[in-house]
Order: C-alpha cells, then sequence, then structure tokens
C-alpha cells in the first residue's frame, strides 16, 4: 500500500469559532491584517462582524474587498502589494473558494516573486508565506483545509490551480453560524460541489485508506442534508452537516484529487462564466453515469449508494451503481439545478468546450475511466436539457 495524505490547516469547528478570530491571531503575534471577502460577503454582514472580533483585540484591519467569484489573476498583484505596502503580518479570508483562493494566492505573491503562474502546480512556492487563516461562509469548496489555490489565467483562458507546500491555511475557523443566510441558489450548488468532490475523490486512481473514509462520510452528510438547508437555510443541524461533509469531502480530495467532472467544469467557468458550483452540479450525473459503465467503478459507487442510505442487498454492483446515480440526479432537480441550456451555455461551445477539458491533464489523469473529445461533447449534450431522474 503506498499513499499521501496531508492537510495544512488546524481546524475549529462549530457554532460561534469565528469568535476565536483575535485569539489566533495573538497566538501568532499578528497586529495588523489584510482581511481579504468579496462584496456578498460584506453584504451578508459577516466581515462586519469578523472586523469587530478583530476590532476587540486591538488588531488593526487592512480590507481588500476585490475578490470575485472564480478569481481572476489580474487582481492579485494588488492585493500583495498592499499587504507588503501595509506591513500586515497576517491574512484572515472570509468567503467561499473565491475569496479563500485570492488570499492564498495574495499571500504566496508577498513573500515570493510575481507572476503568480509560474507556481501552477506541485510544491512549487519556495518561501514561507504569512499566517493565513481561513473562514469559510460556503458550505462547498472546502478550500479552508486544502493546500490549493484556484485562480482564473485570464490570457491563458484557463483555470490555474497553485498547490503544494505553503498554498494552504494555517488556521481554519469553520462556524455553521456563517452559512445561515446563505442564499438557497447558492446552497445548491455549493452543495453540489461538495458532493462532487466526494464521488470523484473516491472513484479517484489515488483513492486512499483515508481519503476513503472521509469520501463516504461526506456523501452521506451532503447528501442527507442538501435538500434540508436548501429548503430551509436556517435549520442549524442541516447547515452544520453540510458543512463538515464540505470539509470532509476536502481532506479526501486534496490528497486523491478530482475527476471529469471538475475537468469539465473549469472550462465551463472560463469560457461561459458558470459558478463553479452549478458547472459541477451540471455535469455530475451525467458523468457518474459514463464513469460507471466501468465494472470497478460499479463496485466503488455501491459504496456511494450505501453511505447515502439506498439499500443495496440483492442488487447487482451495476444495479447499485445505477441507483446511486438516479439518486443524485433526483437530488439536483429537487434543488433546482438547471441544465446546462438553463445555464447560459450554448452548442456552438461544446467543442473548445471539450478541448480544453483534455487539458485539465490532473483531473483526467485521476479519473478511473479515460475520456476522448468526441466523449466529452456527448456528456455536454446529455447535460445541455433537463432530464427527469431515471430517464
Ligand atoms: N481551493 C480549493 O480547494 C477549491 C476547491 C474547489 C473549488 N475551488 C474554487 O472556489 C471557487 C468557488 O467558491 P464557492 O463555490 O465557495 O463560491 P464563491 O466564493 O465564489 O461565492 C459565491 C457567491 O456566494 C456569496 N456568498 C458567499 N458566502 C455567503 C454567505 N454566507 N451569505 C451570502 N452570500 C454568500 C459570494 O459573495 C458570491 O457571490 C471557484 O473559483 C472554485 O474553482 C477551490
Ligand atoms: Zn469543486
Amino acid at each position: 500500500m503506498e499513499f499521501q495524505f496531508g492537510i495544512p490547516s488546524h481546524v475549529t469547528f462549530g457554532r460561534g469559532s469565528v469568535k476565536k478570530v483575535g485569539e489566533v491571531l495573538e497566538e501568532f503575534n499578528a497586529k495588523k491584517v489584510l482581511c481579504v471577502y468579496d462584496q456578498g460577503v460584506k453584504q451578508a454582514g459577516i466581515v462586519g462582524q469578523v472586523i469587530t472580533y478583530l476590532k476587540a483585540k486591538k488588531i488593526e484591519v487592512v480590507e481588500f474587498a476585490n475578490v470575485v467569484p472564480n478569481p481572476p489573476d489580474t487582481i492579485l498583484e494588488e492585493g500583495a502589494e498592499l499587504a507588503v505596502k501595509e506591513q500586515v503580518e497576517a491574512i484572515v479570508a472570509v468567503g467561499g473558494g473565491s475569496p479563500i483562493d485570492a488570499a492564498k494566492a495574495i499571500n504566496v505573491l508577498i513573500t515570493n516573486p510575481g507572476p503568480i503562474h509560474q507556481y501552477e502546480g506541485l510544491n512549487l512556492v519556495k518561501n514561507p508565506t504569512k499566517p493565513l487563516i481561513a473562514i469559510p461562509t460556503t458550505a462547498g469548496t472546502g478550500s479552508e483545509v486544502t493546500a490549493v489555490s484556484v485562480i482564473t489565467d485570464t490570457a491563458g483562458e484557463k483555470k490555474m490551480v497553485i498547490g503544494g507546500r505553503h498554498c494552504g491555511a494555517d488556521v481554519a475557523l469553520v462556524d455553521p453560524d456563517l452559512t445561515i443566510g446563505l442564499p438557497p441558489a447558492v446552497t445548491a450548488a455549493t452543495g453540489m460541489d461538495a458532493l462532487t468532490h466526494a464521488i470523484e475523490s473516491y472513484v479517484s486512481k489515488l483513492a486512499s485508506v483515508p481519503s476513503d473514509v472521509n469520501a463516504l462520510k461526506a456523501v452521506e452528510l451532503i447528501y442527507k442534508n442538501l435538500a434540508e438547508a436548501y429548503k430551509n437555510g436556517s435549520n442549524i443541524e442541516a447547515r452544520t452537516n453540510m458543512l463538515l461533509g464540505s470539509m470532509m469531502a476536502a481532506y479526501a480530495f486534496n490528497s486523491a484529487l478530482l475527476g471529469l467532472v471538475h475537468a469539465i467544469a473549469h472550462p465551463l467557468s472560463v469560457y461561459c462564466g458558470l459558478p463553479h458550483g452549478v458547472a459541477n452540479a451540471c455535469m455530475l450525473p451525467d458523468v457518474m453515469e459514463y464513469n460507471a459503465r466501468d465494472e470497478k467503478v460499479q463496485k466503488r459507487f455501491r459504496d456511494i449508494a450505501q453511505a447515502m442510505g439506498i439499500s443495496v442487498e440483492g442488487l447487482s454492483d451495476k444495479e447499485a451503481a445505477d441507483q446511486a446515480v438516479a439518486a443524485v440526479r433526483e437530488l439536483s432537480q429537487s434543488i433546482n439545478i438547471p441544465s446546462l441550456e438553463e445555464a447560459g451555455v450554448k452548442r456552438e461551445q461544446f467543442e473548445q468546450l471539450a478541448e480544453a477539458t483534455l487539458n485539465e491533464e490532473i483531473s483526467i489523469m485521476v479519473n478511473p475511466r479515460d475520456v476522448t473529445e468526441q466523449e466529452v461533447v456527448k456528456l455536454l449534450e446529455l447535460a445541455y436539457s433537463t432530464k427527469k431522474a431515471g430517464v
């Protein structure tokens, strides 16, 4: 048996854990911080809360509010220059994957020369970075615990993954109360992203015992709580389970990596502007069906069906796998995930999307089945129109 497994962040999980942000920074002896966020989290009142806790500990705050979804490389230098000019001693990232990933990349550029593109890949960042505290406000990416930052390369028209040493957060304050106000559509899309992480890492060629344990528990938590969190956003138990599930899915994919769903989702964000979660959610059921044509994958999907609470006794692996796919399709419909057509994707873009998908080398490499451009076009075609579960 051979595997690699590791997580960069120390986690404090639970209601009210955000209140510890000042205390944690005191432990790092940081008296001035760069707070990285986007307008949505500010409007939700979360940034104000965090700044209050920081000021209560007499920590000076420099704000960087320029993050947008699928954060582009173009904002990073500005963030790093501000941090250097203001001589901040630590970074606090508040938000979903976009602000957390932007903060990770800004942090790299504070102590390492730019441009950021030279660090695309694994373990290419050489100089240690400043302490980074991540405070997630979506139950989706799990970026608060991964050693990965995903940045849009605007000139190269692709998503870059910068990962490995010095790329993660040091501390994650994971507080379910911060996700209570997440709008239903964002809850649905980010939750399906987390489910995709769990499923893709479980069938990945790099899956290991520790990633499997986390992936299956994540499937259970997310599958059993997403519809409730979507319908009844103030249900704290559902929100807590979603945040735990998204975090555990990230424990799994940080080592096992992802697969074909993400390989297609990245170009869908770059070329069609789809939010990351929507792009994954649109593709997940059809890609599962594609992967499930492999007998080994059917066995793995049997475990996933079981983790979802489906009784698989007496079913063949194929039947159990079909049930897992049908359950994901049904969940997706119950939380109003759009078809690609409804999300604004045009058929004329399929060839370009398929070509870019095959360039997502890492995800393609670890996906359990090989794929050609033609097969990707077929998958896009399938996800283009809404289908009823089981059809
Ligand atoms: N680093 C990783 O490990 C990793 C993994 C998967 C995806 N990603 C990346 O993360 C990004 C997506 O992150 P995301 O899905 O969390 O979305 P996001 O951070 O882009 O946020 C989506 C929207 O929700 C709003 N929002 C966030 N929290 C809110 C709250 N509590 N209340 C109200 N509004 C809120 C934001 O303002 C934004 O408009 C993509 O760029 C993706 O590629 C990173
Ligand atoms: Zn994702």
